[in-house]
């Protein structure tokens, strides 16, 4: 019998798990935590209020850390990342569509993110399924998308103003990935190209590209595909970056906010 009581919060992706602690959760517990990611693509898990330590061993259970080279590291904890929007802050981390690490070649299967500090208003999450908004593509378009793949870029991270690292080593040399993956786990199809890192298609340019991907972009952010978290004190909700995109909501201005995240170790993308 199931020890979570497992909630869908929207129609394409995300669901609420509650009645379980991380901190001493049995195998089958973290098993099905699992299986739920894969099938939601985002699990929300209330008042779970890890430590630096708990939050470590949770991410270990889904694999080695992937330790982002841009962000400002927990003090004590550089396997932990550091999500801090100050007071004076008007943009934050994230606050456009995108997905975790994809410009890396084996970008991070998951990112799992506990709220330490929070506004007293806004700054909630906002989550795209992937797999919905392939199946929504014409047959046409899926077809060619299909064949195609694109460049993905670590370089925004260059004009960022958001309080990330200023670490000039940080950066690569651009990756290609499938424009359509095949999900690693469940082999299902999903659109994988975002407005922060995607460059443009392989053997197009970028004038050329630039029609096709922002079509795209607002496609598969359409509110059908999406969901939103409302962050709780001591919440503790982990994403799947191939099946999801996501955007922070900059709308807190004059509050701090401040979240912990680790990202897990992926593996290199194939299309469908
Ligand atoms: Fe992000």
């Amino acid at each position: 019998m199931s020890s979570w009581k497992i909630k869908k919060m929207s129609g394409h992706c995300g669901a609420r798990l509650e009645g379980v602690s991380l901190s001493n959760a049995s195998n089958s517990d973290l098993e099905e935590m699992r299986s739920a990611l894969f099938e939601y693509g985002i699990i929300v898990m209330p008042d779970q209020n890890l430590n630096p330590e708990d939050h470590l061993k949770l991410a270990k259970f889904f694999g080695p850390i992937d330790v982002n080279r841009f962000f400002t590291p927990v003090a004590t904890y550089p396997m932990i990342a550091e999500v801090r929007t100050s007071a004076e802050q008007s943009e934050v981390i994230g606050g456009t569509w995108h997905t975790d690490h994809s410009y890396d070649v084996a970008p991070a299967m998951c990112s799992i993110l506990s709220a330490r500090q929070l506004p007293p208003h806004g700054g909630d999450t906002h989550f795209a399924s992937m797999s919905a908004a392939y199946k929504a593509l014409s047959p046409g378009l899926k077809k060619m998308l299909s064949s195609l793949r694109a460049w993905h870029s670590d370089s925004s991270f260059s004009e960022s103003n958001v309080g990330l690292e200023n670490n000039p080593d940080a950066f690569r040399d651009p990756v290609l990935h499938p424009v359509i993956i095949k999900h690693p786990v469940t082999s299902e199809p999903c659109v994988y190209v975002n407005g922060d890192f995607t460059t443009h298609f392989e053997n197009w340019s970028i004038e050329e590209s630039s029609a096709l991907l922002s079509y795209l972009y607002v496609f598969v952010t359409q509110p059908i595909f999406t969901t939103r978290v409302v962050w709780e004190p001591g919440m503790v909700t982990i994403w799947d970056n191939r099946l999801v995109q996501h955007y922070a909501t900059a709308d807190y201005s004059g509050h701090e906010r401040l979240m912990h995240r680790i990202t897990v170790e992926g593996v290199p993308l194939e299309s469908v």
